[in-house]
C-alpha cells in the first residue's frame, strides 16, 4: 500500500515531521508537486535539518524520489546533497525523466512578474524560487526536462526554442536591460545576463546532467515505483505545501502553481488513482493556522506587514498579542525565506474543504503543544458570509476574503512534560486537548493517526500507523 502526505492548510503544518515517523515503515519517499519553494523540518537526535528539495525520508536511508509532478532546480539540488554529506548522511536520491527544470531566468522572471505585481498590491508572496514560471511553461510545451539534460541534442533544441522568447519577454514586454539587474536579487549562482544566454545555460545545465547520468540518479518514476511495489517494497507519497495554495483548491491566484492535494500524488509520480486510493491519505494538520504571503485568512490574529490584506486580521491589542505569542511558541517564521508567518486559529470550513479534496484517512495534528497555557482556544466553526452560514469555503477567493469567521471555544489545557506524554500516549494527553482532538476528527470524519507535541520525532503521540490502517 501507499501512504500519502497531504498539508491541509497552507502549507508548514509539519509534513516533513511526520513523513520522518511514518516513514519507518517505507523503503520509498517520493515527492509528488512542487520544488524547492518547500521547506520541510526533521529533526532527528537533536539535529535539525531543513529540506527543500531532498525528500524528508533520505535523512534516514530511505530511497528519496521528486517524482514526474516536481519542478527541479538542479543546483539546490546538488547543493542540499553536498550539504547533507557533509553532515555525514549519504542519501539516495532519484529524479523522475518527466520531472521539470527550473533554469535561472525562471526566478528572474519570478521575481519581475512579482515586482510588477506589486505596484498593484496584488503580488503573490512567492518565494521567488521560479516555480510558476516554470510549471507555465511546462503547460505551455516549452519546457526542459530532467531527461533532457542527458541528451546534448535535445537540451540544444529545447534552450534554442525558449531561451529567445524569455529574453525578448524581459526586454521587450518589462523593458528591462538585462545588464542592468542583479543576481543577487533572484538568488541565482550565475549573471542575469547568463541565465538568458543560450550557450552559458547549456554548458552549465549539460553538466547537471553528466552529474545525474554518472551518479545513476534519473528514473522513469511510475515504472520505477510500480517495480519496487511489485517487489513488496512500501512506497511513501510526501506532499509539500498545502490544500490552502494548491491551483485549483486553494486561494487563487494566491496559491502555488501545482497540486499538493491528494489527487496530485497519482499524476505526480505516475502511480494510478487507484493506488493511492487504496493506500492511506493522511491530513497534516496544525492545531492554529498559519499562511507565509498574501490571500484571504478569516481567522487571522495580528497583521504581518506586507502580508496581510490591508482589511484581514484581528489587530486588537489581545489579538497582536496572541499572534505573537502563537508565532514565538511555534516558532513560526519561513523555512525557506526567514518572513514572518501569519497566524490564526483553526479554520473548520478550511479544513472540511481539505477533506473533502483529498479524501482524508486520518489525522495527524500537530503543535498541540504550542497552544498549551492559552486559557482559551478558539476554532473559527464556520462562516458567515453575506447573512448566510457556510460550512466549507466558497469558491471564490472574493467571497472568501469576506467570509467572517463563526467562534467556538475551548477551554485550554495546561503547559506540560511533552515528551512524556509522548512516551505514555494518547490517554496521557491533557483532557481538554483531547476534547479539541475529538472534535476535529469527528467534523472531518477521520481517524487521528498521530498527535505532534513537539517538533522531534519522539515528540510525536502514535496513535495508529496509517501502513496499518
Ligand atoms: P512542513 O513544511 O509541513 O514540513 O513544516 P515546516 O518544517 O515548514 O514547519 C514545521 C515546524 O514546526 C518545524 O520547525 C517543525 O520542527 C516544527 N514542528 C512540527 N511539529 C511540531 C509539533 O507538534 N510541535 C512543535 N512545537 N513543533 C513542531
Ligand atoms: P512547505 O512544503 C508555506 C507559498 C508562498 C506563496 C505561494 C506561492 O514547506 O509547506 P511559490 O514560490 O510556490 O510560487 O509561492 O505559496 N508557499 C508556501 N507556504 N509552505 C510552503 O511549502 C510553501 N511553498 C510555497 O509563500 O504565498
Ligand atoms: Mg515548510
Amino acid at each position: 500500500m501507499t501512504v500519502t502526505i497531504v498539508g491541509s492548510q497552507f502549507g508548514d503544518e509539519g509534513k516533513g515531521g511526520i513523513v520522518d515517523v511514518f516513514g519507518e515503515r517505507a523503503d520509498v519517499v517520493a515527492r509528488y508537486q512542487g520544488g524547492d519553494n518547500a521547506g520541510h523540518t526533521v529533526v532527528h537526535e537533536g539535529e535539525e535539518y531543513k529540506l527543500s528539495l531532498v525528500p524528508s525520508g533520505a535523512v534516514r536511508g530511505k530511497i528519496g524520489v521528486l517524482g514526474n509532478g516536481c519542478v527541479v532546480n538542479p543546483a539546490t539540488l546538488f547543493d542540499e546533497l553536498d550539504a547533507l554529506h557533509e553532515r555525514g548522511l549519504d542519501p539516495d536520491v532519484r529524479v523522475a525523466e518527466r520531472a521539470h527544470v527550473i533554469m535561472p531566468f525562471h526566478r528572474v522572471l519570478d521575481g519581475l512578474e512579482e515586482d510588477v505585481k506589486s505596484e498593484d498590491d496584488i503580488a503573490v508572496g512567492t518565494t521567488g524560487r521560479g516555480i510558476g514560471p516554470t510549471y507555465e511553461d511546462k503547460a505551455g510545451r516549452r519546457g526542459v526536462r530532467i531527461g533532457d539534460l542527458l541528451d546534448p541534442d535535445v537540451l540544444r533544441d529545447r534552450l534554442a526554442y525558449v531561451v529567445p522568447q524569455k529574453r525578448a519577454l524581459v526586454e521587450q514586454v518589462y523593458g528591462l536591460d538585462l545588464d542592468a539587474l542583479d543576481a543577487e536579487d533572484f538568488g541565482i549562482e550565475v549573471t542575469v545576463p547568463e541565465a538568458f544566454d543560450e550557450d552559458a545555460l547549456f554548458e552549465r545545465y549539460r553538466a547537471f546532467g553528466e552529474r545525474l547520468a554518472e551518479e545513476g540518479m534519473t528514473v522513469n518514476c511510475g515504472a520505477f515505483l510500480a517495480r519496487r511495489r511489485a517487489e513488496g517494497e512500501q512506497v511513501m507519497m510526501e506532499g509539500a505545501q498545502g490544500t490552502g495554495i494548491d491551483i485549483d483548491h486553494g486561494s487563487y491566484p494566491y496559491v502555488t502553481s501545482s497540486n499538493p492535494t491528494a489527487g496530485g500524488a497519482a499524476v505526480g509520480t505516475g502511480l494510478g488513482p487507484t493506488v493511492v486510493g487504496q493506500g492511506a491519505v493522511v491530513g497534516i494538520v496544525k492545531a492554529y493556522i498559519t499562511r507565509v504571503g498574501t490571500g484571504p485568512l478569516p481567522t487571522e490574529l495580528g497583521h504581518v506587514e506586507g502580508q496581510t490584506p490591508p482589511e484581514g486580521g484581528d489587530t486588537s491589542e489581545r489579538g497582536q498579542e496572541l499572534a505573537t505569542y502563537i508565532r514565538d511558541e511555534g516558532g513560526e517564521y519561513g523555512t525557506v525565506t526567514g518572513r514572518p508567518r501569519r497566524v490564526g486559529w483553526l479554520d473548520m470550513p478550511m479544513l472540511r474543504h481539505a477533506a473533502t479534496a483529498s479524501g482524508f484517512t486520518g489525522l495527524a495534528v500537530n503543535h498541540v503543544d504550542t497552544l498549551a497555557g492559552l486559557e482559551t482556544v478558539k476554532v473559527g466553526h464556520t462562516y458567515e458570509l453575506d447573512g448566510e452560514e457556510l460550512e466549507t469555503i466558497p469558491a471564490t477567493t472574493e467571497k472568501w476574503a469576506e467570509c467572517e469567521a463563526q467562534y467556538r471555544e475551548f477551554d485550554g489545557w495546561p503547559e506540560v512534560d511533552w515528551s512524556e506524554v509522548a512516551d505514555a500516549g494518547y490517554d496521557a494527553i491533557p483532557e481538554n486537548a483531547q476534547e479539541y482532538l475529538g472534535y476535529i476528527a469527528a467534523e472531518l470524519d477521520a481517524d487521528i493517526y498521530a498527535v505532534g507535541v513537539g517538533p522531534g520525532r519522539e515528540d510525536t503521540v502514535v496513535v495508529q500507523d496509517p501502513f496499518d490502517a
